[in-house]
């Protein structure tokens, strides 16, 4: 169990896709009363998978157990460590898209992450004058419909996360920046990958010189998969199939 260094973060995502969404999750009876609002098996599930994943990703950090961990949100509900003060100074980020869930932890450093289904269909123009800077516009205009997909998600998982790093989610208003100009002033790093089961996933931290190592989740069970298995997973005992 250690905290990532100074100006590192973790990545731990998790495909949830085939789990049932009555698995035991690793959240406080509050977590699963409020849950009970979310329209949709699969969104309560992914909603609860990235939950327990904060708890079980936290925890690989420092000695606290799961449940203990309680959270504040910022003014635009930016969840935040609120307890236990350990020493650490861990910063968070969550996200949930269509059966893939994904937490990122670092020490000291604001960070932020977002995924989204590499099926969804490039939105709507109207969407698109809303997430797209103009210059945006003009090149998804003019690229090959067969890369707009991923140009636009790529672009899209940028603000994203950096807006999430941030805190300030949508309102950073998504039509002013380009999502290559907070790297470009060294405001943050971008670290993208493509994950099961068909996302993008983008972290961002923020400072210029991070690095970020990744871990997947995946079902004790799974031996052909054990080598992915990070070791403070099973330090905090709980398998997702248990
Ligand atoms: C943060 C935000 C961009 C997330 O959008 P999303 O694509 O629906 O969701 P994601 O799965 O990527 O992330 C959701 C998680 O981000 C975290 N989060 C919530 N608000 C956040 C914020 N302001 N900054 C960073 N992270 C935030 C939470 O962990 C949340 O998980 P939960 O909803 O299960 O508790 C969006 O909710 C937002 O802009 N919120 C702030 C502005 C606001 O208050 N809007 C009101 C609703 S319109």
């Amino acid at each position: 169990m250690s905290a990532p260094p100074l100006g590192s973060a973790v990545l731990w995502h998790w495909d949830v896709s085939a789990l049932d969404p009555n698995a035991p999750w690793i959240v406080t009876e509050e977590e699963r009363r409020l849950a009970g609002a979310i329209d949709g098996a699969e969104r309560r599930r992914d909603h609860l998978a990235a939950r327990s994943l904060v708890r079980t990703a936290l925890s690989s950090c420092a000695p606290v157990d799961p449940l203990a961990w309680r959270f504040a949100s910022g003014a635009y509900g930016k969840p935040r460590v609120a307890a236990p003060d350990c020493a650490a100074d861990l910063r968070f980020n969550a996200t949930h898209s269509r059966g893939l869930v994904a937490c990122v932890v670092a020490r000291g450093t604001d960070v932020g992450v977002d995924a989204e289904d590499l099926r969804r269909p490039v939105p709507s123009a109207g969407v698109l004058a809303r997430a797209l800077s103009p210059a945006e516009l003009g090149e998804l205009e003019a690229s090959p419909a067969a890369l707009r997909g991923l140009r636009f998600f790529d672009w899209w998982t940028r603000k994203e996360a950096y807006a999430k790093a941030v805190g300030a989610g949508f309102t950073l208003g998504f039509n002013r920046f380009s999502a290559s100009d907070p790297e470009r002033d060294g405001r943050c790093r971008f670290t993208q990958l493509v994950l099961r089961p068909n996302h993008l996933v983008t972290v961002a931290v923020l400072g210029n010189d991070a690095a970020v190592t990744v871990h997947a989740l995946v079902p004790e069970g799974a031996s052909a998969n054990a080598a992915k298995l990070g070791a403070s997973w099973l330090a905090v005992g709980w398998s997702p199939d248990a």
